[in-house]
């Protein structure tokens, strides 16, 4: 069987004018359903440029990405960024909660997002901020408290597929 996210070969270069910052060089990776990785190394060694890569935010310059063997950017932009939305959940190092919403709004904000019925999107959400122990705080304002939590929550995703931490 294919493993849940592999990157074969994967290059990345940044264009500073005539410039190239050649970041990755034939990263390779791959990640088993149920395992977890941590990607470490001295700052600017390029560990967020992978994670964007692996995650799908960014085309790599030569490489392929797959999700259970699919490439996944051999699929249409519009349909990479609905499976982005529903299979790989990003916790990002800033929050980008959105302040004048409550936890349970920024929660349910990806499944409104994919266009579910509130009430599904509300419920996935309330059982998320479960998860991460705020069930009790639904109603609280995002801009305060533990954020990092209320963030999480945003993004598991639905389909559970697999989650990145980047910063
Ligand atoms: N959009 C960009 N344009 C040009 N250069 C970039 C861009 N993004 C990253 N870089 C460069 O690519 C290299 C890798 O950056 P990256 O952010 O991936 O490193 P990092 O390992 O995540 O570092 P840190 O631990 O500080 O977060 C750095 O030299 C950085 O300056
Ligand atoms: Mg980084």
């Amino acid at each position: 069987m294919a493993p849940l996210v592999e990157a074969r070969g994967v290059h990345k270069s940044y264009w500073l004018g005539e410039k190239e910052i050649h970041v990755l060089r034939g990263a390779s990776f791959s990640l088993e359903p149920g395992e977890m990785a941590s990607l470490v190394g001295p700052s600017g060694v390029g560990k967020s440029t992978f994670l964007h890569v692996i995650g799908t935010l960014d085309p790599p310059t030569a490489g392929t990405v797959l999700f259970e063997g699919q490439d996944a950017f051999s699929m249409s932009e519009e349909h990479l960024a609905g499976f982005r939305n529903n299979s790989i959940g990003f916790v990002f190092q800033f929050h980008y909660l959105l302040p004048e919403f409550t936890a349970l709004q920024n929660a349910a904000m990806p499944g409104l997002i994919h266009r579910q019925p509130r009430e599904k999107a509300e419920a996935q959400a309330r059982e998320m901020l479960e998860i991460v122990g705020l069930g009790d705080r639904l109603d609280h304002r995002a801009c305060c408290s533990p954020t990092s939590r209320p963030a999480t929550s945003t993004r598991l995703p639905a389909k559970g597929f697999t989650r990145f931490s980047a910063s």
